[in-house]
């Protein structure tokens, strides 16, 4: 039987399982031998490598997180680490890579593809960051920052309070305004445009002004300082303003149906486009 490999790596996203379902029962089904390799490419340098059957990948759909565990992995990114990671597949017999990840990951995939292992790449990460495509847990995150958002809003329009609320994206404002817009919050923050502190500021006057009892500021995270952001927004609007940074939360939870979709097809697809 020809192999496969599969592995998960970077930042774990929702939905990850159902993407290593499709490949083991993809594989499978072409009369392909899957093995999964633990640990994202940490895992992979060391041979972290096993055979994957039917049953592996049982009732894990509905799981959030991986269930091959992930990585993020600092030899990887020499070349004698890559060196490593080709021999441990070839130890295997193993000429063919599913990466499942985010574009530091699916970067990875690249690297390995020009030491001459066939790599597919599958965009899985919160952060959306791959370009044209969709990510594996983007839906799921958005989700999950709406629902912090709307428990936000009630609390906020009681007291009658700014909130500040940190999202995850790393670099990329994806994550920000889609919870932001879909969220309905006064003001997005995010890395790919310039922070203009003053026009915000006026906004949540101009909204204090009209009667607005409360505002939602959604911030990408590392875009700007939120202490300063709280700071500023208590001197020069008056009103009590409170942060939250949402964290590792919009990383875990059950995968929403847009992303077990995703993930089905693209495991799938992507076994099909190896062979
Ligand atoms: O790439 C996904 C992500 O959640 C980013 O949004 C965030 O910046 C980063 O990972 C956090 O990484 P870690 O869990 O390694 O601290």
């Amino acid at each position: 039987m020809p192999r496969l490999a599969v592995l998960t790596s970077g930042g774990d996203a929702s939905g990850m399982n159902a993407a290593v379902r499709a490949v083991v029962r993809s594989a499978l089904w072409h009369g392909w031998q899957p093995f999964g390799v633990y640990q994202g490419y940490a895992g992979l340098i060391e041979g972290n490598i096993n055979e994957l059957h039917a049953r592996s990948v049982a009732d894990i759909i509905q799981r959030g997180g991986t269930i091959l565990q992930s990585s993020r992995s600092e030899e990887f990114m020499s070349p004698a680490g890559r060196e490593k990671a080709v021999q441990a597949l070839r130890r295997y017999e193993i000429e063919h890579l599913i990466v499942i990840g985010g574009n530091g990951s699916l970067a990875g995939a690249w690297e390995l593809e020009r030491l001459g292992i066939y790599c597919i790449g599958i965009p899985a990460t919160i952060d959306n960051d791959v370009a044209h495509t969709r990510s594996i847990g983007f839906d799921t995150a958005v989700n999950t920052v709406l629902d912090a958002i709307n428990r936000v809003r009630d609390t906020a329009s009681s007291h009658g309070r700014t909130f500040i609320i940190e999202v995850m994206g790393h670099s990329c404002g994806e994550l920000a305004l889609a919870a932001g817009l879909a969220g309905g919050a006064e003001s997005i923050l995010i890395p790919e445009c310039p922070v203009d502190i003053e026009a915000l500021i006026t906004r949540v006057n101009q909204g204090i002004a009209r009667g607005k009892a409360h505002s939602i500021i959604v911030v990408a995270e590392t875009v700007y300082p939120l202490d300063k952001l709280r700071q500023l927004l208590v001197e020069r609007t008056g009103h009590d303003c409170r942060i939250i940074v949402l964290g590792h939360v919009q990383r875990g939870g059950t995968p929403g149906m847009a992303d077990r979709l995703l993930a089905t097809h693209m495991g799938h697809h992507a076994v099909e486009l190896l062979i």
